[in-house]
């Protein structure tokens, strides 16, 4: 997948990463970065730089960061290869394809092709005798034709290789099918349908490409839903049942709920801004999927101890986004003396669509459900338990950002406790104090404890020897900025390095130093992960003093050596005498060189 690196070089040149970001970003100058809101996690105030001179970007908030490439293939889900050719479409410059390129290009497509042909095979499948058990199962949980007509619902058959026989004559291979989760494998190599007898709901992208698949049982057996699993298409984060249809919903609003068969529901029933994401929590890929179609979200999931949660975790990833956000609560249903939950499928078969509205337009924003959620733990009626409400309720008043909404909440707070506004508001302050003073506790700890700190996020990359990894990370920084000032042949062998990453990322500037390339920080895109770009641009983001640069780099050097060296040295003495070296040094006696 290797393009020329002429041609790399030249498409990075061409594609200024203040450009380029800022055709997603609002960027806004401040000393020599640029600082915008940051597009990968949820944030009110800018903490996501770009830096014109080191051509990378690197958010404060969430530590993600990298080149331009790495930047379009965050920001448009794309592979390395894919986001290559997405900038050169931009900067009009024709790609240069080897076999293999066109190779991977041509298998995503070839998946595609098969997701779409089996959709079609299913729904052909749904008209005939052999879909009657699906078609009943449809109209008993009266979902109307022309509703599974606009989901694309199909019926897979009650056999084990109906679909795996169409499809092969189609041409399609079986190691295609097994790549699209299609079809299993059994434990003598032979191959079945993997979705048998189930109500097939295609999973469709906002391109419209059909991406995978849920499915649902037809009677009580387990598992009701069978989805597909992750494949080079479908990544389940990144994804929203429904949201190929509700992106187009002139509603002001999109409706998140829990349930495949909840979207189908509202949908008929007119509320086209329903979507779901398929039995798992919200993710931030899926919010940012989200805003470019809505700036309101409203939550509705079951009413539930596990909706709940699922609600307050959706309200943490949301709380500093630019979403509004409001919580729509279903009521419980009376049945046989006893309240169930019910989803808001069972809402609109028992309560019909107008209810719903009102819900809908009735639903409290994320404060209200908060609150509510505080006050149904205290009998307000005792006064014990009013006190312990009015602390509790105080640290929520106390996180709210906006000090309108702080003082109007404080006084419905204060209501409900039946106590005056005036003191709600000190239980609040003096909230707000302690939660302050703790942050700065923390802050302090953190302040005192510099090793924790240089620590990298990421817990894989942890460094071993933090005295040489800090040496290390300075050579790296200036190797990204200035390869210049290195000597001709390679001081340092990769295996010097203590942190294998640093020693991998070394090794592949050092490449790019000895290929020629003008912009050596495209070569780590090309072959580092997305934790490890992130985590070594963290490293060349910081300033490096332009002084000294020559004497700083000879200064490092000389640590990672003789560390390597005292590492070489341990590792070629008697186990008995390393480990009393090691004891040694953990007691900072220090320990004898080797070696
Ligand atoms: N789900 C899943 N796997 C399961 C159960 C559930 O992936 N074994 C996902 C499905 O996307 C489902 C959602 O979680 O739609 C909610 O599950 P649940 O509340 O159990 O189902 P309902 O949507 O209410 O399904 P139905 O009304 O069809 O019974
Ligand atoms: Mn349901």
């Amino acid at each position: 997948m290797a393009f020329p690196q002429a041609f790399l070089d030249e498409l990075i040149a061409r594609s200024d990463i203040v450009d380029v970001v800022g055709s997603y970003v609002q960027l806004t100058r401040k000393g020599a970065n640029l600082f915008g809101l940051c597009p990968f996690h949820s944030e009110k105030t800018g903490s996501f730089s770009v830096s014109p001179d080191k051509q990378i970007y690197y958010c404060f908030g969430c530590k993600k960061g990298g080149g331009v490439v790495n930047f379009i293939m965050e920001e448009e889900n794309l592979t390395f290869p894919d986001a290559v050719r997405f900038l050169a479409k931009r900067a009009g410059m024709e790609v240069p394809e080897e076999e293999g390129d066109r190779e991977a290009g041509r298998r995503r497509q070839r998946l595609l092709d098969l997701n779409r042909d089996a959709a079609r095979f299913y729904y052909q499948l749904l008209q005939q005798p052999e879909g009657r058990a699906v078609q009943d199962y449809l109209d008993k949980r009266q979902i109307k034709k022309s509703t599974a007509v606009k989901f694309g619902m199909g019926a897979s058959p009650d056999a084990w290789d109906v679909l795996l026989t169409a499809m092969t004559k189609k041409g399609y291979t079986k190691s295609e099918l097994l790549e699209a989760g299609l079809v299993v494998q059994n434990k003598n190599g032979g191959l079945y349908d993997k979705f048998r007898n189930r109500l097939m709901l295609p999973v469709i992208d906002t391109k419209g490409d059909v991406v995978a698949f849920g499915s649902r049982v037809l009677d009580k057996s387990e598992p009701k839903y069978m989805n597909s699993s992750e494949t080079p298409v479908y990544s389940k984060r990144r994804v929203l049942y429904g949201l190929n249809l509700a992106k187009k919903t002139k509603r002001p609003n999109i409706i998140l709920c829990e349930g495949n068969l909840d979207i189908v529901t509202l949908h008929q029933a007119g509320f086209d801004n329903a979507v779901a994401s398929m039995g798992t929590a919200l993710t931030v890929e899926q919010t940012r999927l989200l805003s470019r179609f809505t700036k309101e979200l409203v939550l509705c999931y079951d009413n539930d101890n596990a909706g709940r949660i699922a609600t307050e975790r959706a309200l943490q990833i949301l709380n500093d986004s630019e979403f509004s956000v409001k919580v729509l609560q279903l009521p419980r249903r009376l049945v046989d003396g006893e309240y169930v939950k019910q989803d808001a499928d069972d809402f609109i078969k028992f309560q019909g669509p107008d209810a719903f509205e009102r819900l809908l337009s009735g639903s409290e924003n994320g404060v209200e459900f908060r609150m509510a959620q505080v006050a149904g733990k205290y009998d307000l009626a005792n006064d014990e338990a009013r006190v312990a409400y009015c602390e509790e309720i105080s640290q929520l008043l106390a996180t709210l950002p906006n000090a309108v909404e702080q003082e109007i909440y404080t006084v419905r707070a204060a209501e409900a406790a039946r106590i005056t506004p005036e003191a709600m508001k000190l239980e609040v302050q003096r909230a707000f104090k302690r939660r302050a003073a703790k942050e700065r506790k923390a802050e302090l700890r953190k302040e005192l404890n510099p090793a924790a700190q240089a620590q990298p996020k990421e817990r894989a990359f942890r460094y071993e020897n933090l005295r040489s990894a800090k040496a290390e990370e300075g050579i790296l920084r200036l190797l990204s900025m200035d390869n210049s000032l290195f000597p001709p042949e390679p001081p340092l062998k990769e295996a010097d390095f203590s942190s294998p990453l640093l020693g991998r990322a070394y090794a592949l500037l050092w490449q790019a130093k000895e290929e020629g390339r003008t912009v050596p920080f495209t070569i780590l895109s090309e072959h580092l992960g997305q934790e490890e770009m992130s985590h070594v641009t963290s490293i060349c983001q910081q300033p490096e003093s332009l002084r000294n640069r020559q004497q700083a780099l000879a200064d490092y050097i000389r640590i990672v050596k003789t560390e390597a060296d005292k590492r070489a040295g341990g590792a070629n003495i008697d186990p008995l005498l390393a480990a009393t070296e090691k004891y040694k040094d953990k007691k900072g006696t220090g320990g004898k060189q080797h070696g």
